[in-house]
C-alpha cells in the first residue's frame, strides 16, 4: 500500500467517524458556542468536539505528524505531514438545519499552507446525506465505489458555478461584483454555504466550478486533491491579503480565472 493510500484510509475512517458525531449532535440541538469574527463565523460545541475527536483519532494512528484544525490551529509534528481538518465545513448551515454541511480531513505534505503543501489525501464527508469524498494522490477521486470525473466542457449554455463570500464585511461589496463579472459565462451560480462540499461536487460533476476569496486550508485542502484527481485544475493566488482559489475543468478555469481575478 502507498502512503498516500494508508494516509487515504485514515483520512476516510475519521471523516466518517467526526461527520457521523457532528449528525447526532445536530440531532440533540444545536446551540451557536461563540460568534468569531463576524455574524456568519460562528463555532458550535459540536466543532470543537468534532475536531478533538478527530485530532485523538490522528494522534493514536500517527503520532509523529502535525496537526491544523479550523478551530485549535496548529500543532506541529515531526513527520513532514499534517492533517489539515474542518470538523465541520458549513457551520451556519449545520446551526440552522440545512443538510450542506461536511467533515473534511486533508493530510498535506510539507508547510500546510496551500503555496507550499502537496495534498497526498482527502477525505470530505457530507453526513447528512451520507456521500463520502474521498481521493490519495495518484489513485483517483472516489464517491461510494465510483470514480469521479469533472465536466470537461461546460456546453453551451454555460457553467453551472459556485461561490462562497467571506467573513470580511469590508469585502462583501466586492465579491458581489465579481458575481456580476461571472454571470455572463455562467448558467447560474450557486452560493452553498460549504465550500468543501461545493469543490467536492465540481470533482463529481455536479457544478462546472467554483471561486472564492479568502478562504481558509481546512475549508479547501481535502477537496482540491478531489478535484485534480478527477481531472480538473485548481489556481490559487496568493498576491492579494485575500488570496483567490478558483477550480474548474481544463476548458472553464482561463475563463473563470479571467473574470473573478480582475480587481475591482
Ligand atoms: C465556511 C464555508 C463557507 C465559506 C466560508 C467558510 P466554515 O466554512 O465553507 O461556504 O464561504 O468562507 O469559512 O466556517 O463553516 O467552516
Amino acid at each position: 500500500m502507498t502512503l498516500a493510500a494508508e494516509l487515504e484510509a485514515i483520512a476516510i475512517a475519521v471523516a466518517r467517524e467526526g461527520g457521523d458525531l457532528a449528525r447526532r449532535r445536530r440531532g440533540e440541538g444545536v446551540a451557536i458556542a461563540a460568534t468569531k469574527s463576524a455574524l456568519a463565523d460562528i463555532v458550535t460545541e459540536a466543532d470543537r468536539e468534532v475536531e478533538a475527536l478527530i485530532r485523538e483519532r490522528i494522534a493514536v494512528a500517527r503520532p509523529d505528524d502535525g496537526f491544523l484544525g479550523e478551530e485549535d490551529g496548529i500543532h506541529a509534528g515531526t513527520s513532514g505531514i499534517t492533517w489539515v481538518v474542518d470538523p465541520i465545513d458549513g457551520t451556519v448551515n449545520y446551526a440552522f438545519g440545512i443538510p450542506a454541511y461536511a467533515t473534511s480531513v486533508a493530510a498535506v505534505m510539507g508547510s500546510p499552507t496551500p503555496e507550499a503543501w502537496e495534498v497526498l489525501a482527502g477525505a470530505v464527508y457530507s453526513p447528512a446525506h451520507g456521500e463520502l469524498f474521498h481521493a490519495a494522490a495518484g489513485h483517483g477521486a472516489w464517491l461510494d465505489g465510483r470514480r469521479l470525473t469533472v465536466n470537461a466542457a461546460p456546453g453551451e449554455a454555460g457553467a453551472l458555478v459556485a461561490t462562497g463570500f467571506g467573513y470580511d464585511a469590508t469585502t462583501h461589496a466586492a465579491d458581489l461584483a465579481v458575481v456580476g463579472k461571472v454571470m455572463p459565462i455562467a448558467r447560474d451560480i450557486r452560493r452553498m454555504g460549504a465550500a468543501a462540499l461545493d469543490i467536492a461536487y465540481v470533482a463529481a460533476g455536479r457544478l462546472d466550478g467554483f471561486f472564492e476569496r479568502g478562504l481558509k486550508p481546512w475549508d479547501h485542502a481535502a477537496a482540491d486533491l478531489l478535484v485534480t484527481e478527477a481531472g480538473g485544475q485548481v489556481a490559487w493566488f496568493d498576491d492579494d491579503e485575500r488570496p483567490l482559489l478558483a477550480v474548474a475543468g481544463p476548458d472553464l478555469l482561463g475563463p473563470l480565472v479571467a473574470a473573478v481575478s480582475d480587481r475591482v
